[in-house]
């Protein structure tokens, strides 16, 4: 029996979405059938961590559009094939991060994606919909099949977040702190993301791979939070839009006050929007529930959020 190769494409600032990888590909690192080549992404210019606030809002408009920065060169041949490509990526300003998308537009990435299998592993926040989106757009630009994705989402609930991921990402610091729960992904769910591997394992033993079609169905690989769906929806389009002209601006000193104001005004939208949306949902939840599970399905494709214990 021939063995399978498999490429594991990732980029992680703070090593975090390497740990999550490393945890969920860890029972194809120990098989003897199966060999696995990990792509570090690295970005020419760097991306500092902890970040400055303006370098921070600086990469608001290209991660929008998904804009090419440039990379190191690949320490892998372009000529190598694979059985099963895995791209984890973490979001920046609900688009997959700048580093992962420049990938997705190498010649590469052409090459190693061509009619093969695909599985995406996200990790961030917890606004990733959108990102995926534009991830499934270009990996079958790519002539690649997603067939699965994970998804893994900051431990704290969506009001600390707010405070916990900027302040993880603007100081470092990712610990606990007064009644905030720690920044990042949950730990236990890092631990338990081996199971992942164990289904891929056991599924390129039997080629199951070859069919490109889900590998993780029954896993719990995705949940998606309904009440989220609309604020990013929301908040897509209008990064859209100040992206769109932020982008035409390329002298610094007029783009940096005018970034700086956007995200000011982004501040106090969210302060005074989230009530008024807290309670809108209250009432229009029962009316809309029927399109938000629609919506709900949707976007937890093609791995689905189902648990067969
Ligand atoms: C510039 C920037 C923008 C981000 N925007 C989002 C976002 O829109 N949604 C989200 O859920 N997380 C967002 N995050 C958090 C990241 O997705 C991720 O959780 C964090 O950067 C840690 O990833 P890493 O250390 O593996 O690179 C953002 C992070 C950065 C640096």
């Amino acid at each position: 029996m021939a063995g399978k190769k498999v490429l594991a494409v990732f980029y992680s600032q703070t090593g975090q979405l390497e740990d999550v990888l490393k945890h969920c590909v860890s029972p194809l690192i120990k098989d003897e059938f199966t060999s696995i080549t990990f792509l570090n992404i690295e970005p020419k210019t760097p991306f500092p961590f902890p970040w400055k606030v303006l370098d921070f809002l600086s990469v608001f408009p290209e991660s929008v559009y998904c804009d090419k920065i440039e990379l190191s060169e690949f320490s892998i041949e372009k000529s190598a094939e694979f059985d099963l490509i895995i791209i984890a990526y973490q979001v920046w300003f609900l688009s997959p991060s700048l580093p992962i998308t420049s990938f997705l537009q190498s010649n590469e990435a052409k090459v190693w994606l061509k009619n093969k299998p695909v599985i995406t592993i996200v990790a961030c926040r917890n606004m990733w919909l959108t990102a995926q989106e534009k991830m499934k757009k270009l990996i079958s630009e790519n002539g690649g099949i997603l067939c699965d994705n994970i998804a893994f989402i900051d431990g704290g609930n969506c009001y600390e977040t707010f405070i916990t991921t900027p302040r993880w990402l603007l100081t470092g610091k990712k610990d606990k702190f007064w009644f905030f729960s720690p920044a990042g992904v949950d730990k236990c769910q890092i631990a338990e993301s081996a199971k992942f591997g164990k289904a891929i394992k056991n599924a390129l033993h039997v080629d199951k791979e070859r069919e490109k079609k889900p590998l993780l169905k029954g896993l719990g690989a995705v949940y998606v939070n309904e009440k989220l769906i609309m604020g990013e929806k929301v908040g897509h389009r209008s990064f859209l839009i100040w992206g769109g002209f932020l982008r035409k601006i390329k002298n610094p000193k007029i783009r940096k006050p005018i970034l700086c104001f956007y995200f000011l005004f982004l501040i106090c939208v969210i302060i005074i929007g989230l009530p008024i949306t807290i309670i809108l949902r209250i009432f229009l939840y029962p009316l809309l529930k029927k399109s938000f599970q629609k919506q709900r399905i949707y976007y937890e494709e093609p791995s689905g959020s189902q648990t067969i214990i």
